[in-house]
């Protein structure tokens, strides 16, 4: 007999935020939480997350704020994300594992079009031709004040790991600011598939409210 369990296609989640809301930490927890659920998960990351896109990152992350414009930041993140897609998360979702996904398409409305005033139509449009009606099922953006976000980069372990991959987080306080903006516009626009979660508190009780979110908008733990 078929098993249907398996024929299912799996669910597509995309944890976004400013820099330092906690996203990597909790992105983990419920990878951890939904495998405990039984459920077959990929945790990924973007800009990366395939061989290819992994290379972009680099070129993206590293050097001088001002080392691309943000026209060509933002073909080279497209390009990335294609081959993320490609690659990565359609055969999982296809197989019915659930993706969880470390930043997507929010992050460049937000950090192209807010952040650095890219036409935010221009934007929709590269997307729709390179991925479609490619959308995340449930995206979770983990709201902070910048300042504190950027100063919680600054103190963490992560941030030794992470070594030069900041440069984003060496662009100027205005533009993270306009940033959080766009995020928080985004989540009025698209209520059904964006939640806005207060990521000021501390890790546990934050878990607890992304577990509860996607308990009821998904239905998986
Ligand atoms: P990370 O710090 O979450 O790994 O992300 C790397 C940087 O890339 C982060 O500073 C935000 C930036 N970014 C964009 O500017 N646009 C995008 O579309 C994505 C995915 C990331």
């Amino acid at each position: 007999m078929a098993d249907l369990a398996a024929s299912e296609r799996g669910r597509f989640i995309t944890f976004e935020g400013g820099e330092g809301a906690g996203k990597s930490t909790q992105i983990r927890v419920l990878a951890a939480a939904l495998e405990q659920a039984g459920k077959a998960v990929c945790l990924t990351r973007e800009p990366g997350g395939s061989d290819g896109a992994e290379q972009i990152r680099e070129l993206l992350v590293t050097g001088d704020p001002d080392r691309w414009d943000a026209m060509t930041e933002l073909l080279l993140l497209y390009a990335a994300r294609r081959d993320h897609v490609r690659r990565l998360i359609e055969p999982a979702l296809e197989k019915g594992t659930w993706v969880l996904c470390d930043r997507f398409a929010d992050s460049t409305m937000a950090y192209q079009g807010y952040g650095h005033g890219l036409d935010r139509g221009k934007i929709a449009a590269l997307h729709k031709i390179v991925l479609g009606d490619l959308k995340p099922d449930l995206t979770i953006i983990l709201d902070l004040n910048p300042e504190a976000g950027l100063a919680r980069t600054r103190v963490s372990d992560e941030a030794a790991r992470r070594g030069a991959e900041d440069r984003f987080e060496r662009m100027k306080l205005a533009f993270h600011q306009r940033m959080r903006e766009g995020f928080r516009e985004i989540a009025d626009g698209e209520p059904d598939r964006v939640a806005l979660v207060d990521a000021a508190g501390d890790a546990e009780s934050v878990s607890l409210m992304i577990a509860t979110l996607v308990n009821s908008r998904l239905g998986a733990l």
